[in-house]
């Protein structure tokens, strides 16, 4: 048997056991390629007798479109296989029903802390924030609270160590010394977040919400305190009047202290903010202490500010009728879609920003 009907035969086996595309196509290569036995069989033909020659170039031409006329339908046939078997996996059935899905709400609490940012940066504050996990430093020592005061007892406060050095903050209070410590005057921040008491009851969860505001610069006063709580509660219940009033109180940081009510009134079950002769208290505030200005590398007698911590749970259980602080962070779904907030929709507090 010559070599070529050799190869022929040989290759026309192969090709009946071959049923992927790879290897054909390395088969065809083997064959055809530079030095394919094929081609190599055509490169001999120049040096074979003249007699024997046509013979020999006739049969080798025959071997060769045989070969390539199957290996080429062979590779056609596998495609399409290939194109079918994918149109069939990938077929959808536009008669299924379609699946359900759900839409997220935003929890009261992020919605109002998002209230309050836009509220506060109209009027210059910028957005800080601070880690839940604090050292004793910023949370009491930087903000002249002295070691045996009581909000420093186990009974308020988590310690993470028994040395108590690090704790759950227990205000947002230590955003003002990071803040201040941080950078040069005048600040003019917000900043709030979580923070953590050891107390649970339906108006105390033992983790709730602050914001912290503090407004340092020459010449503050407690006017301007006055003013920007006024302004913030009027943009924030959306009321044009709102009763306030300050009542002295103490914290270790400010100097004087005060303590903020707002006046409401109860109409069939529900609470009317800015009216009537019922008080709620919903935040502390005061001039900072030089103490803690002090602490913080911020001159006392060049500068002075206000500082203000206000209880977000307590305002948005107002705003949105809430009445049991606890149900915020019992993660019940059904809860969240009858109080949340549709990403969607533009909160009413946000007309502002347009104005
Ligand atoms: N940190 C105080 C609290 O948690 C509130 C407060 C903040 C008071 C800033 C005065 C100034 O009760």
């Amino acid at each position: 048997m010559s070599d070529i009907i050799k190869i022929k035969e040989e290759y026309l086996n192969k090709l009946k056991e071959i049923s992927d595309l790879k290897e054909i196509n390395q088969l065809k290569s083997e064959l055809f390629g530079k030095s394919g036995k094929i081609s190599n069989e055509f490169k001999k033909i120049g040096s074979i007798n003249p007699e024997e020659r046509k013979t020999i170039s006739s049969q080798l031409n025959d071997a060769k479109n045989e070969l390539h006329n199957l290996i080429e339908k062979k590779i056609n046939d596998l495609e399409i296989n290939e194109i079918n078997l994918k149109l069939k996996n990938e077929r959808v059935d536009v008669t299924l029903p379609e699946r359900t899905f759900n839409r997220g709400k935003i929890h009261p609490v992020s919605q109002v802390i998002d209230e309050i940012s836009s509220i506060f940066s109209e009027i210059g504050f910028s957005v800080e924030e601070g880690p839940d996990v604090e050292n004793e430093y910023n949370n009491f020592t930087a903000l002249n609270t002295p070691e045996n005061h009581p909000a420093r007892d186990m009974h308020d406060t988590f310690y993470l160590d028994k040395n108590k050095k690090f704790l759950l903050r227990t205000h947002t209070s230590p955003v003002q010394v990071r803040t201040m410590l941080n950078g040069k005057p005048p600040f003019k921040i917000i900043a709030p977040g979580r923070t953590y008491r050891s107390d649970s009851d339906q108006t105390h969860a033992p983790m709730f919400h602050q914001v912290e505001g503090l407004h340092v610069d020459k010449n503050i006063n407690m006017g301007h305190l006055k003013g920007c709580l006024n302004y913030f509660i009027r943009e924030f219940f959306e009321v044009d009047k709102i009763k306030m009033r300050f009542r002295p109180s103490h914290f270790p940081f400010t100097e004087p202290s005060a303590e903020v009510d707002i006046g409401y009134e109860l109409k069939d079950g529900k609470i009317i903010i800015g009216e009537g002769n019922k008080w709620l208290e919903i935040l502390g505030c005061g001039m900072v202490h030089p103490n803690v200005l002090k602490n913080v590398k911020v001159n006392p007698s060049k500068y002075q500010g206000y500082a203000f911590g206000i209880g977000i749970d307590r305002l948005a259980m107002l705003k949105y009728g809430i009445n049991d602080l606890r149900a915020f962070f019992e993660s019940d779904y059904r809860w969240l879609s009858h109080f949340g907030f549709d990403p969607l929709d533009v909160p009413s507090s946000y007309r502002g920003l347009s104005r």
